[in-house]
């Protein structure tokens, strides 16, 4: 075998063993580059004799279209693989199931809110609204907390510099609600309310909903009765347990909060304060030019972050205002 016959086969084993365009390519080099082997041996032609050059030269030319050929042959089965390759990768799979469309949610508290608006429509109160901005007026002189009231520190209130300021409760939208027409009422007020505060239960804006029942014989039993029926409806328990325990509020006399106690299944196992109450005080009805010697009833105020709360095991309130999506979704 010449050395041309050798150098041949080995390219011609190089070339089929290159696995991808880029081996191949640098096969191609190594023999048949500017400075590859076959190249080279082209170029000691000339240190030959004449016979000895002819016949040299035609062995390491045919070596060469030998190469060449085998290379064109090689990479042709090369490209053919490597577009197979990119097209099964990038292939898309028609039988799979579309992705499909997530339907979104309404927010836990407007679930909570929406609910407990529900109940009392059910019990013909009617829906009553009034300004997240209020002045001291309705917010606190009509509702019998007059200036320098003790109750007032416990309100953590936001002013404006013109002495306007961001509703502390939604009991202003009583004031509203008696001044704007005549009794009997039956309205609850479900809003924003703001105060300084911020911790694990408390947030500087929240919901309350407020409720008024005023006609000539509204009692306090009727009030018993009513929030009784409302928690178990709410909870979706028919043995709640309920206790009133007696409180105090300026604008209701006498007044009492209510505390639940839910199966330890909620994950609260005491008993768990859930909102304030009382029979609208006679100042109350008379700052709004209604008689109280004719007419009586009962006022309520829950908050409705605490409530979801409950209804949902959620025991940090920040979570409600995260916009955390995983933890939205669980309502969804
Ligand atoms: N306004 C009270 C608060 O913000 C809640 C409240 C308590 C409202 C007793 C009432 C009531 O109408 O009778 O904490």
């Amino acid at each position: 075998m010449t050395a041309a016959q050798a150098l041949q086969e080995i390219g011609l084993a190089e070339i089929e063993a290159a696995a991808e365009l880029s081996a191949l390519d640098a096969v191609r080099v190594k023999f048949l580059g500017k400075k590859g082997l076959v190249t080279d041996a082209l170029k000691t032609l000339g240190t030959l004799s004449e016979s000895l050059r002819r016949e040299a030269g035609a062995t390491l030319n045919a070596t060469r279209d030998a190469l060449n050929t085998a290379i064109a042959l090689r990479r042709e089965v090369l490209t053919e693989q490597a577009m197979h390759e990119a097209l099964n990768s990038s292939a898309v799979d028609i039988t799979l199931p579309g992705r499909g469309q997530r339907a979104g949610g309404l927010h836990p508290v407007t679930l909570a809110l929406e609910r407990m608006v529900g109940i009392f429509r059910r019990a013909g109160f009617e829906v009553a609204t009034g300004p997240e901005i209020e002045n001291d007026f309705y917010n606190f002189e009509a509702l019998n907390i007059p200036r320098h009231h003790p109750a007032r520190a416990m309100h953590d209130t936001f002013y404006f510099p013109d002495g306007l300021l961001l509703r502390t409760h939604t009991s202003p939208v009583q004031i509203r609600t008696m001044l704007d027409r005549a009794p009997p009422f039956r309205i609850i007020a479900p809003g924003r309310v703001y105060r300084c505060d911020y911790d694990q239960t408390h947030s500087p804006m929240f919901h309350q909903i407020e409720g008024l029942f005023i006609d000539e014989h509204a009692t306090m039993s009727d009030l018993k009765g009513l929030l009784h029926e409302f928690l178990r409806l709410f909870f979706e328990q028919d043995d709640l347990q309920i206790r009133f325990r007696p409180s105090y509020f300026p604008f209701t006399e006498p007044s009492a909060e209510v505390d639940i106690k839910l199966p330890s299944a909620h994950g609260f196992s005491d008993w768990l304060e859930v909102l304030g109450c009382g029979m609208v005080h006679p100042n109350v009805l008379t700052n709004v030019g209604i008689d109280p010697n004719r007419f009586q009833g009962f006022a309520f105020g829950l908050g409705v972050e605490r409530m979801a709360m409950l209804r949902f095991g959620v025991n940090d309130l920040r979570l409600f205002y995260e916009n955390d999506l995983k933890f939205l979704r669980q309502f969804a």
